[in-house]
């Protein structure tokens, strides 16, 4: 509950500032005054903070629902599904071929949460790779833990990169990137009980490996699943 308040809360923040710049600068153009230079200046930049707000919406909402979210059991093969579903134009653009290798296995979360994790690292992985290349999306079962691994054979990244991996606003796509895509996928993970691994190699890709605890299988009951189905009786 308090992961999802202090992201509502980031997200409002996050949108109104290039709202309210996009804004004063719409209400600079109703000067009379204005050369046609500094018009189409204000229209420029209104436009780029409208962008932004778009951008920051696409990292934290795009799989928000008007309903509130709860907490069960999820496949994480059926939502990455999902997740490759809306990203294959994407990857497509790129000429990125996408190569799965995908179990059923069962993690407790919110749905919109772990889609919107997946995307944003997926999402990662193909704009890593402008001129093409091979996104493989990889899911096993190690012990307890569910292993989820996006690996990309892009432009890879440094160790002060990886390092800075995560931190709000970083990021090497200048205008193009919000740097928040990340940060919300570690929040996300962390309030799900999992951890994050990182490998890249600069020039040759990066891989991202997720680790979830494992939750039972849908098809075999828990001991508290039979007795609600019980009690439901
Ligand atoms: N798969 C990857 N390959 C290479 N670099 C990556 C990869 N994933 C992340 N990065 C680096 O980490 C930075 C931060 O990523 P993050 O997703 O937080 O923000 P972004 O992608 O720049 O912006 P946005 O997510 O809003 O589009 C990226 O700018 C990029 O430099
Ligand atoms: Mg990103």
């Amino acid at each position: 509950m308090e992961v999802v308040s202090h992201l509502a809360a980031s997200i409002s923040h996050e949108v109104r500032n290039p709202l309210t710049t996009a804004r004063g600068f719409i209400q600079l153009l109703e000067q009379s005054h204005l050369s046609q230079e500094k018009r189409k200046q204000y229209i420029r930049i209104a436009i780029e903070e409208l962008d932004r707000a778009q951008a920051i919406i696409t990292d934290y909402l795009t799989f928000a629902k008007p309903a509130p979210e709860s907490v069960e059991n999820l496949n994480v093969k059926t939502e990455m599904e999902r997740v490759i579903d809306i990203v294959r134009p994407l990857a497509n653009m790129n000429s990125v071929e996408v190569q799965t290798s995908l179990i059923p296995c069962n993690v407790k979360g919110e749905r919109q949460k772990l889609q919107q994790c997946l995307l944003n690292i997926i999402k990662n992985a193909i704009e890593a790779m402008p001129n093409g290349g091979t996104l493989e999306v990889y899911i096993s079962i190690e012990k307890d833990q569910v292993l989820i691994r996006i690996s990309d054979t892009g432009v890879g990244m440094t160790k002060e990169q990886i390092e800075r991996l995560g931190e709000p606003y970083f990021t090497t796509k200048g205008r193009r990137g919000t740097g928040l895509g990340m940060m919300i996928v570690y929040r996300i993970i962390e309030s799900m009980g999992g951890t994050i691994q990182i490998a890249s190699e600069v020039n040759k890709g990066t891989q991202v490996s997720l680790y979830l605890p494992l939750t039972q299988s849908l098809h075999t009951p828990s001991v508290e699943q039979k007795r609600d189905a019980f009690v439901a009786l």
